[in-house]
């Protein structure tokens, strides 16, 4: 077989990039790295997983390391450029078309990263999406608000984790939100859509999903990001043939195609109506975070992480897709500030209901609580399965509110 030779941005960072290193590995690639963090610093399991591997200063210096992965493998034909963590999958398309490697361009990648861009053009394709215009200033965003009306949401056109993202009803909340959107130099005022959020998720081969999934959020994540008192809940949808979900699945299939997606993961967020309407909420070009592609592989007893791998390399698929559960994760945010000191109900649950719980990793005592506005996966999580949507709802539900962490 002829070597594969892989250029994979950020390998070790985020956390779970090192899974998909191994995929590469494990599916014949070499794998030719290219992190801000120093060789040494590269955890150790990590290491027989990279043939080569190029410190950067700035990762996120696009120029930059377009010019230094250019400089460093003068001469070295490569066949991939990937990226599967959001803020370089741009940076990968542009050193694709540098090098003249196959794969996504910057402007089918761009569709994917440019909130309102990414609405025209599924707009154009005839799908719904909620009513937005692209806004630079205050009175811009005033303008915009009389054309959309109330509710509304603004927020970041480049964003991610609902971070500067607010709801608006009326013109108070509207100049509320302003004032705190002011390091935000770009944004988007929509209507507001009101409904159920799911996701849909793939690992495509040129357009098409080798792998789907659905999941859906509970509550709704503007919702969950806004109460700390809330332990947000996300399941993976085991049967996906329901009738309620038949139009935002087709929706994300023709999204794949209007946008031109390629090969590798998508992660698409809609919203379903009480009317059954469904509308494209956002999409992009990579793994959905905080744990989804685990639920994802807990949901069919598969390695996605490797799968992904094999799709983007050899344009193949070979894990069975047959959906044997429902995959609850529950994040957990402990009540007070400092470090963690008690976890309330856990040791009850885990005898209840231990027997469906897959990983349970809330932090351990001693540990200080994370900024729950920066993660969703605030003090850990736990994550169960159960064949019957039902008993995981419920399951899920007994997680979120009989197990309480104290922090001091
Ligand atoms: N037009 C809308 N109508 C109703 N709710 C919306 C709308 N746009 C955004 N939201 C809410 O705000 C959340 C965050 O918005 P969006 O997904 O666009 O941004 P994000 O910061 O990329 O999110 P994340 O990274 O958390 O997925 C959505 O999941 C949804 O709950
Ligand atoms: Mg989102």
């Amino acid at each position: 077989m002829v070597a594969m030779k892989v250029v994979f941005l950020a390998p070790s960072y985020p956390p779970e990039m090192q899974q998909y290193t191994r995929g590469l590995a494990e599916v014949g690639a070499e794998v030719y790295g290219v992190g801000d963090t120093p060789l040494q610093a590269l955890p150790s399991t990590l290491k027989p997983y990279l043939h080569d591997y190029l410190q950067v200063p700035r990762i996120l210096d696009e120029a930059d390391v377009v010019e230094r992965v250019t400089t460093w493998l003068r001469g070295r034909q490569v066949d991939r450029v990937l990226a599967n963590w959001e803020i370089v999958v741009l940076t990968a398309a542009r050193l694709r078309e540098r090098l003249g490697v196959p794969g996504m361009t910057v402007d089918a990648v761009q569709g994917f990263r440019d909130k309102q861009l990414m609405k025209d053009r599924v707009a154009a394709a005839g799908l719904r999406v909620p009513r937005a215009v692209r806004v630079r200033t205050v009175a811009e965003t005033r303008a915009a608000a009389e054309q959309i009306g109330f509710p509304l949401i603004v927020k970041p056109i480049a964003g991610a984790g609902s971070a500067d993202t607010y709801r608006a009803d009326n013109a108070a909340e509207l100049d509320a939100a302003l004032a705190r959107m002011r390091h935000v130099a770009e944004a988007s005022c929509e209507e507001f859509v009101d409904g159920d959020e799911y996701t849909f998720d793939t690992v495509s081969i040129a357009g098409v999903p080798a792998f789907a999934n659905v999941a859906q959020y509970l509550p709704r994540p503007l919702a969950a990001r806004t109460n700390e008192w809330i332990s947000p809940v996300i399941i993976t949808v085991r049967d996906m043939a329901q009738p309620k979900l038949a139009g935002g699945i087709a929706l994300g299939h023709r999204v794949l195609g209007a946008l031109g997606m390629g090969d590798g993961f998508t992660h698409m967020e809609w919203f379903r109506k009480a009317d059954g309407e469904v509308v494209f909420g956002e999409i992009g070009c990579r793994p959905g975070g905080a744990h989804l592609v685990d639920q994802m592989n807990y949901t069919c007893d598969i390695d996605l992480f490797r799968e992904w791998a094999r799709a983007v390399c050899w344009g193949t698929f070979e894990a069975p897709v047959a959906r044997k559960y429902n995959a609850a994760i529950i994040f957990k945010r402990a009540k007070g500030h400092g470090r963690i000191t008690r976890i309330d109900g856990l040791r009850e649950f885990l005898a209840r209901h231990g027997e469906h719980v897959v990983e349970q990793r809330l932090l351990p005592f001693g540990s200080q609580r994370r900024d729950w506005k920066k993660t969703l996966v605030s003090d850990g999580y736990i994550l169960l399965r159960h064949p019957d949507w039902d008993r995981t709802y419920e399951l899920a539900m007994a997680a979120a509110t009989e197990i309480t962490m104290w922090a001091e």
